[in-house]
């Protein structure tokens, strides 16, 4: 999975959308992008949506409310029939609170007839100054854990910062702690990191450079908030064929001298995290 699109699931429009707009998945949103007296809406449309549309390559997560917000049953109530590949949690707060979903729906599937476990979880991780400090507690939490990802925009409201980037678009301090931490927990979890959204939907270029640095970093993944966002994430985030080549040259070399545990290629020294690393980008090929 590179691309995750955002779409408010009050809005029957721009779910039509969606499916047409290449993205890997579609995360269905129930929370911000969702006035609360539209909610009940939300959630009709959402199950209308999960139970017609055709089901294929395309993901479908649903972000519920937060498990603070006393809305997230109801969500879950309406949403688990349809069947959704995923729940995103939003102000998750560690593995307590994805144990805490895990429960919710184990009853909701043996309710609805659904296979047990089948519905992931995607972890929203640093939304809350709090959850900064719980982002190594996800190993081990459930075994629908998916990926984790991040949040700059919740977070940036609870610290009273009056910006969460510089000038050139850069996130400033505070919001790259959290995506550190995002991607260290998620890596600590054994679990793909995913990049958190680029609000400004018209600049491809600060786009594309923000998508470079993730991917640099470990994201293997970005959710967007716009149609016209997906296209760079995808291609940013596909291995491109010299990365694949080379990470294969880096298994072969292994396989070539067994017990080694360091290989020379190219006049550079490779070790065993070098070959961890080309398993992993080979396995993202894969699936
Ligand atoms: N998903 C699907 N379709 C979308 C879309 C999205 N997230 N955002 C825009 N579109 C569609 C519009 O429906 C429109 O379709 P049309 O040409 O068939 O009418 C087309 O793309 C162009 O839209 P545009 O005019 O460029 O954008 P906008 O000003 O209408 O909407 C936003 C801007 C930000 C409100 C909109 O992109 C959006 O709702 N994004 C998701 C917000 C969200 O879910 N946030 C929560 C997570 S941070
Ligand atoms: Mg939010």
């Amino acid at each position: 999975m590179r691309s995750l699109l955002f779409v408010p699931g009050d809005s029957e429009k721009k779910l039509e959308n969606g499916v047409s707009s290449g993205a890997d998945a579609l995360i269905v949103d129930l929370e911000d992008s969702v006035a609360a007296d539209r909610k009940p809406a939300a959630r009709d449309i959402a199950r209308a949506f999960l139970q017609s549309a055709k089901r294929g390559a395309q993901k479908l997560l649903v972000r519920v409310n937060a498990l603070d917000t006393g809305l997230t049953d109801d969500d879950l109530d309406a949403i688990v029939p349809g069947r959704p590949d995923a729940i995103m949690l939003p102000k998750a707060a560690g593995g307590v609170s994805v144990t805490h979903l895990h429960a919710k729906l184990d009853a909701r599937e043996a309710l609805a007839g659904l296979p047990d476990s089948e519905i992931a979880i995607v972890a929203l991780a640093t939304e809350t100054a709090a959850s900064l400090f719980t982002t190594g507690t996800y190993a081990g939490s459930s075994s629908r854990l998916a990926a984790l990802t991040w949040g700059a925009e919740d977070l940036s409201a609870e610290l009273g910062a009056e910006a969460n980037r510089d000038e050139s678009g850069r996130f400033l301090d505070p919001y790259r702690l959290a995506r550190a931490l995002c991607l260290a927990g998620a890596a600590a979890a054994g679990v793909p990191a995913i990049d958190t959204v680029y609000v400004d939907f018209r600049n491809d270029a600060g786009l594309r450079r923000e998508c470079e640095e993730a991917r640099r970093d470990g994201f293997t993944a970005k959710m967007a908030i716009h149609p016209a966002q997906v296209a760079v994430i995808n291609e940013v985030f596909t291995p491109s064929p010299d990365a694949i080549a080379h990470a294969r040259s880096i298994v072969a070399a292994f396989e070539a001298q067994p017990g080694a545990g360091v290989v020379g290629i190219g006049g550079k020294m490779y070790d065993r995290p070098h070959l961890m690393r080309a398993n992993i980008l080979l396995g993202r090929v894969k699936s």
